[in-house]
């Protein structure tokens, strides 16, 4: 008997996938089913014949300007001092108007790590995994302003099962009962590369991968959180992930400008130190801020100086956001919000005589939504420099590889940390690896105060773990 489908895969030259059902079991038959009934075939075509009608980057990087932006060396001249953007989202944290945003949905490729990443001890002295560094940061924060922060957590179908087994099994890092919620984000298939045939990572699945990023905003509405969040009053969302411990979850600071401003959506970002670091470009074009990736940087835009020397594309994003609720809720039901990115990758298939192909060069189109691209839909849209050394430490690559690793942000974490101690009095041998729980201490002024409560004239010339 035909496949109830096969009509509607035939007329988009998609039919193979059919190719093995008829010696599948019929749980294997579900699986495939199930897949083959949210696929939306029409979407596929045109991504596939839009391939080579991506935006001209070359072309927008070329009429890019800096960005407007909150930075550091004019911050207090500027509209709104440091001070007045603490004492605002000091007020919003009180007031219970903030919820987190913790996105680990990505399958972490170049890590090499067999878990999803959140999994991954970082924690230089405490081998802490990367979710226990950031949800205690959240949990430090509530704990602080004496309200509830929501914390809601992307995994994708990649990292669903164990992240949550995982976050239960460790009674969600102190996060109370009912303020930490998990959504799993959708997926999208993957296609040949030269054909645009959906590929098959086994007889009885189609190759899917979490849908980027950008996931996060349909993936946020359909799972009912967006209006979760709305019935506890949350007004503001922190947004980071899951791959950089220095991220400053809930930073009053950053929630402050964000409020002040009356932004819609505020991105932390760095100043590059080098014309092609490894980093989203934050920018404006034609009135808007966007981000352009630094593959699509062209060399002699990214050469560009000002007269005093410094880099005119000088705002490296670091993926740290603040957006406002009702934004989110506005724009995820714009359907052409959130453009998707396509990517050539390595996917195994298996093809259609049944043979498992394992390709050494990318054979496959991805298609990846990233959430930055709401920027240039926000209204007031803000841009605030923060210093590299205390709120970025990508965890990217495995050891060994040059920047981004494992090895690189522990050190940058215990650099983060010396200083801290330091600067409250502390001596810290050279070398000696220190690190800071935010349940012990979120911040340097936190260090100092409990500095002050135990013995002065402190050595620290051991290894140590500063927890509750
Ligand atoms: P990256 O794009 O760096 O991907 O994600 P990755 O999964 O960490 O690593 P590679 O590229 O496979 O090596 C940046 C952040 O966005 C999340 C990741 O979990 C990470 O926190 N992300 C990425 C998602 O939540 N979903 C996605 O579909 C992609």
């Amino acid at each position: 008997m035909q496949h109830p489908l096969f009509d509607r895969l035939a007329a988009a030259g998609q039919q193979h996938v059919l190719a093995h059902y008829p010696a599948l079991t019929p749980a294997a038959r579900r699986q495939l089913d199930q897949q083959l009934a949210t696929l939306d075939l029409d979407l596929l075509a045109r991504l596939v014949r839009e391939e080579h009608e991506a935006p001209d980057w070359a072309a927008l990087a070329r009429r890019a300007t800096s960005p407007p932006a909150i930075e550091l060396a004019g911050r207090a001249t500027g509209p709104i001092t440091p001070e007045a953007a603490r004492r605002a989202g000091a007020a919003a944290l009180r007031a219970g108007q903030v919820g987190a945003i913790l996105v680990a949905g990505g399958q972490g490729t170049r890590l090499g790590f067999a878990h999803p990443k959140g999994m991954f001890p970082l924690g230089p002295v405490s081998g802490r995994t990367l979710f226990q560094i950031l949800i205690e940061k959240v949990v430090a924060t509530s704990r602080r302003y004496g309200a509830p922060v929501p914390l809601y957590v992307m995994t994708s179908p990649v990292t669903h099962d164990e992240t949550t087994t995982f976050l239960a099994a460790h009674h969600h890092f102190g996060m109370p009962t009912g303020q930490l919620r998990i959504f799993c984000q959708g997926t999208m298939p993957a296609v040949d590369a030269q054909t645009g045939r959906l590929l098959l990572a086994r007889k009885d699945s189609l190759a899917l991968a979490p849908d980027g990023h950008g996931g996060m905003l349909a993936a946020l509405d359909n799972s009912g959180l967006l209006e979760d969040a709305r019935e506890r009053g949350v007004g503001y969302f922190s947004y980071v992930q899951i791959d950089n411990p220095l991220a400053m979850l809930c930073d009053p600071e950053l929630l402050g400008y964000h409020c002040l401003a009356r932004s819609e959506m505020t991105t932390q970002v760095v100043r590059k130190s080098d014309p092609h670091e490894k980093v989203g470009n934050v920018v404006m074009v034609d009135g808007k801020l966007r981000i352009i990736e630094y593959s699509d940087l062209p060399d002699d835009v990214a050469q560009r100086r000002n007269p005093d020397g410094s880099l005119c594309v000088w705002a490296g994003s670091i993926a740290v956001h603040v957006f406002d609720r009702e934004f989110l809720d506005r724009i995820a039901h714009q359907a052409d919000a959130l453009p998707f990115h396509l990517a050539r990758k390595k996917t195994p298939f298996v093809d259609e005589g049944g043979v498992a192909r394992e390709p050494t060069a990318p054979n496959a189109i991805k298609f990846e939504r990233f959430i930055f691209d709401l920027l240039p839909w926000a209204r007031n849209a803000l841009v605030v420099e923060g210093r590299a050394a205390e709120v970025f430490a990508p965890v990217k690559n495995a050891d060994g590889a040059a920047s981004d690793t494992p090895t690189t942000a522990r050190r940058a974490m215990v650099a983060l940390f010396t200083q801290w101690l330091r600067q409250a009095g502390a001596t810290v041998v050279e070398d000696t690896p220190v690190e800071i729980s935010p349940l012990w201490a979120l911040d340097a002024a936190q260090v100092a105060q409990r500095l002050a409560q135990s013995p002065p004239a402190r050595t620290i010339d051991q290894p140590t773990y500063f927890h509750e």
